[in-house]
């Protein structure tokens, strides 16, 4: 194993020792298996490479300064794997299985958690897709679920330091009755070139709007979006976006600090009434937000150079779960033995 430069970690891919495979074939799941191979080899007519029947998760493992590894609710993961397999007809990980293969990949690759001190987690990626062949639009009856790991730092370069958003009405990710919602890879394609011009033009991300009336707030490319107003913990409601877990969790410390939490629509104009402004997800945290910069219209919204009062208590909350310095009141933490 090479040395591995810990503090200076991006969001990126490594080889890690070892990822777990488990086929579903004949109408059942398999056993778990481990592999040390990067490659997977599969049929040139398999659903996944035609007609998009991939779906995949995000988690992170999270050495405390205890020494304990704790993972982060891999249930509400498991679960949320269900639910894009229903959105588009994959066989459904039952929780046990993927939380069982969870667990046993991280504990294969323990070498790769980063250390307490360097900021950095085990990045923990499920992966479902469909191998069997169609060529006329159809289900597969297959199905491999695969579990991979790697060391990872920030999503957004920036860290904890805030970040600028883009807004662009020329795009969509997801359409209103379609698979926003879901975990699924046809979404993040259909945001790369938005995510390309982002990045080029000086931005970390492109926040979307509603795709029907370009009036409401959906979520950051990658991570849901959040907002402080006053007293108030606010995110938006809609149908177009994934229910994140970390947005979830923090909803909770929110309202366990004493903030109101609204979960609501949000007019984009509201931009501007907003105290303190971040993106939140597993890759991304909790990014603060400096400047959101609507493109079609030349408005600027600033938020401040440094992070917020209330985003950093949340995050503090949130990363003290995560790494067992603080109790763990809801338990949403598990230690691998
Ligand atoms: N929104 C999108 C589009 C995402 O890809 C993610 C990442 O998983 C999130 C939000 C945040 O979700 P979570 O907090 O469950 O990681
Ligand atoms: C995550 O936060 O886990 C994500 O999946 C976001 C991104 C890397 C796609």
């Amino acid at each position: 194993m090479k040395t591995i430069d810990w503090k200076n970690l991006g969001f990126g891919y490594s080889k890690a020792d070892y990822n777990i495979r488990c086929w579903y074939r004949n109408g059942q799941w398999g056993d778990l298996e481990i592999s040390d191979s990067e490659n997977v080899s599969l049929h040139i007519a398999a659903t996944t490479f035609h007609y998009g029947q991939e779906a995949f998760e995000g988690l992170k493992a999270f050495r405390g300064k205890d020494g304990k590894i704790r993972v982060f609710r891999m249930e509400e993961n498991a679960k949320r794997m269900q639910h894009s397999a229903q959105g588009i007809m994959m066989a459904e990980v039952p929780t046990e299985l993927f939380t069982e293969a969870v667990r046993k990949v991280v504990k294969l690759n323990l070498a790769y958690v980063p250390p307490y001190d360097s900021g950095a987690s085990l990045y923990v990626r499920p992966l479902l897709i469909g191998t069997g062949p169609q060529i006329g639009v159809k289900p597969s009856d297959e199905y491999l679920f695969m579990v991979m790991v790697m060391p990872v730092g920030p999503y957004f370069k920036e860290g904890f330091k805030p970040t600028d958003l883009v807004i662009y009405r020329e795009y969509d990710r997801a359409a209103p009755l379609g698979t926003g919602k879901i975990k699924v890879g046809g979404n993040y394609a259909a945001s790369l070139v938005a995510g390309h011009r982002a990045h080029d033009e000086g931005f970390s991300a492109v926040l979307y709007l509603d795709a029907r009336e370009k009036k409401y707030i959906d979520e950051c490319g990658p991570a849901n979006f959040f907002a402080i107003k006053g007293n108030t913990y606010v995110t938006p409601k809609s149908e177009s976006i994934l229910p994140s877990i970390t947005n979830m969790s923090l909803r909770q410390l929110a309202s366990d600090v004493g903030l109101k939490v609204e979960e609501r629509r949000i007019d984009v104009e509201e931009l501007a009434e907003f105290d303190e402004v971040g993106a939140c997800g597993t890759a991304a945290v909790i990014s603060p937000i400096k400047r959101v910069y609507d493109a079609d219209k030349d408005i600027e919204y600033l938020y401040g150079n440094e992070p917020g009062k209330i985003s950093v208590q949340l995050y503090e909350k949130l990363r003290g779960i995560q790494y067992g310095l603080e109790p763990d009141p809801y338990h949403w933490t598990e230690e691998i033995e």
